[in-house]
């Protein structure tokens, strides 16, 4: 197991831990915008927020059956004093295992009237919706730093970006 990997599963861990205990954080979207791929886009976040309470609403359309040929990397960024800075949080794993360890487990939930597919890999090219999606950022508990947020996740082949999403975020502690 590599360091990176290792370090990723400990913050997962730190996180299922902490959401035991934790009140939970409130994630409001602020933009979400598709990253192209650097040849060709087979894999398409067609999303957008809307409404006040910037629901996040929209389809994805891959091109291609996406399977454990590709890799899917999140990196999480955090604002510090006008700058982009790097956070301990972050993933990269092949397609399988991310589905699994980071899609199911941390964004799955939200995604309530949609169809895009839980629980499975390989994921069949097709077009898929979500509508309406609240995101529920509970269980990213502590570990997540609080403020301006920017994911950005990219689905690769070796060194090549065939699509991925980025989002700025908002993430808050909840009020009880
Ligand atoms: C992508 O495009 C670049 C430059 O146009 C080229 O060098 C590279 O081989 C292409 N890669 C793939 C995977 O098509
Ligand atoms: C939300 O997404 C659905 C599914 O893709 C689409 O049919 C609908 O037009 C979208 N709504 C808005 C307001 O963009």
């Amino acid at each position: 197991m590599s360091l990176e990997v290792h370090n990723v599963l400990l913050v997962l861990s730190i996180a299922n831990l902490a959401l035991v205990r934790a009140a939970g954080l409130e994630c409001r979207l602020e933009t979400i915008s598709k990253v192209f791929g650097d040849n060709e886009t087979l894999f398409e976040f067609n999303f957008r927020t809307i409404g006040r309470q910037r629901l996040l609403n929209g389809t994805l359309n891959f091109h291609v059956d996406l399977d454990d040929d590709y890799e899917m990397s999140t990196e999480v960024l955090s604002l510090r004093d006008g700058e982009w800075e790097s956070t301990n949080v972050g993933a990269h794993f092949k397609t399988c295992k991310y589905m699994a360890l980071i899609y199911d487990k941390y964004f799955a939930v939200s995604f309530k009237d949609s169809n895009i597919p839980k629980g499975t890999c390989p994921i069949k090219k097709g077009e898929y919706y979500a509508r309406n999606v609240e995101v529920i950022a509970d269980n990213w508990a502590h570990y997540a730093k609080l403020g301006l947020i920017r994911s950005l996740t990219l689905i690769k082949k070796g060194k090549v970006v065939y699509g991925g999403v980025e989002i700025l975020m908002v993430l808050s502690q909840k009020i009880m």
